[in-house]
């Protein structure tokens, strides 16, 4: 059985990569410092090393102890908002971070890797589908230090024999559909957690930021894919790294290829729980694109993955069933 360095682990995607590791015979190892992971997102079973990916002692023990053939790194700073006031906390975390364990990789011949990126390293591309032959333009700090990573990334592949994967997600949602994990970001900034936060009556209604974006209903547009789709993203790809012979970097969309806008999401919010809830209309947010949503056919074509969900009604029936069954 393969060991899975998963960094980041116990967050939110991570738990539910985890489920997937076990159901298809691999045997995770989590490194999180649970600034924002639950050691209860995971089963008992699973070691867990409550460490830093900065710190260089805390991974060579790992690397030590338990040999990984792959790492799966998905330990980030996440809020992109935050990025635009504190980017050194992010360039810190998320690109430092990187280096350090990518160096602890090299320490300890472990060259695979799976690392999380993000539709955000386009930026504002204007495009109705966003493919990954399109220049890289992120805005955001956050989306600066996940591209940095892709470039280190790459240089680690060509020039260190790397066999490196990046996996750009588009808006991750939804929960496990056994119920067994969700979304609990602490503070949840994500829109469908949010709403569903407003169905319960824990928040008064919801806000939409910019009515007057050029789509059909003038709100911003965004592909959601389910989580459980997203981990099993992760498996593909994993296959495909462990598998490969050259050394090689290369990035992939993860997406569903369809949109859906804010209002639409109120809407069936509203529809999947039955609960109305108050929406208003506000002025835009800086740095919110129009519409980002991918061309997923590279995911198809390289990985064989394709999304499951493609009703958005479930990745929000999922979401409500862990909503309310752990509220
Ligand atoms: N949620 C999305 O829609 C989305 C979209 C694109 C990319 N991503 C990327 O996916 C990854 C996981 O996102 P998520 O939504 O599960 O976020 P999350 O915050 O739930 O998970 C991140 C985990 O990393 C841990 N962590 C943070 N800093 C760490 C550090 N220095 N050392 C060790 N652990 C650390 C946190 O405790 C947390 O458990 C991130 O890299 C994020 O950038 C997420």
């Amino acid at each position: 059985m393969k060991n899975i360095l998963v960094t980041g682990g116990a967050g939110y995607i991570g738990s539910h990569i985890c489920l997937h590791l076990q159901a298809g015979g691999f045997h995770p190892i989590v490194l999180d410092n649970f600034s924002n992971g639950h050691r209860d997102a995971l089963a008992a079973d699973i070691p867990v090393i409550d460490g830093d990916i900065r710190d260089q002692t805390a991974l060579d023990l790992v690397f030590e102890r338990y040999h990984p053939d792959a790492v799966i790194h998905m330990a980030a700073l996440i809020e992109a908002g935050v990025s635009m006031r504190e980017p050194a906390r992010f360039y810190d975390v998320n690109t430092h971070g990187s280096m350090v364990l990518l160096d602890a990789m090299r320490r300890h011949d472990c060259n695979r890797i799976v690392f999380s990126s993000t539709a955000a390293v386009y930026g504002n591309a204007g495009l109705e589908y966003l493919d990954e032959t399109l220049p890289i333009r992120p805005e955001s700090p956050y989306g600066k230090s996940k591209a940095m990573v892709e470039t280190i990334l790459a240089d680690y592949a060509s020039i260190y024999g790397f066999h490196a994967l990046a996996l750009r997600y588009f808006n991750a949602a939804g929960a496990d559909p056994a119920g067994r994990a969700g979304e609990r970001h602490d503070p949840e900034t994500h829109l469908i957690p949010l709403a569903l936060q407003a169905a319960a009556g824990l928040r008064d209604g919801m806000k939409i930021f910019g009515t007057d974006y050029d789509t059909p209903d003038g709100t911003c547009i965004r592909d959601y894919i389910h989580v459980d789709d997203l981990a099993n993203a992760h498996i593909a790809a994993l296959h495909h790294v462990i598998g490969q012979t050259d050394p090689n970097f290369d990035s992939i969309n993860i997406g569903t290829g369809d949109g859906c806008s804010v209002k639409d999401i109120m809407q069936l919010c509203q529809d999947v729980t039955g609960r109305k809830f108050a929406v208003t209309n506000e002025d835009r947010r800086d740095g919110d694109p129009a519409r980002l949503i991918a061309n997923p056919a590279k995911a198809k074509a390289v990985l064989g993955w394709t999304a499951k969900y493609t009703d958005p009604r479930d990745i929000i029936a999922h979401a409500w069933a862990y909503f309310t069954k752990n509220d």
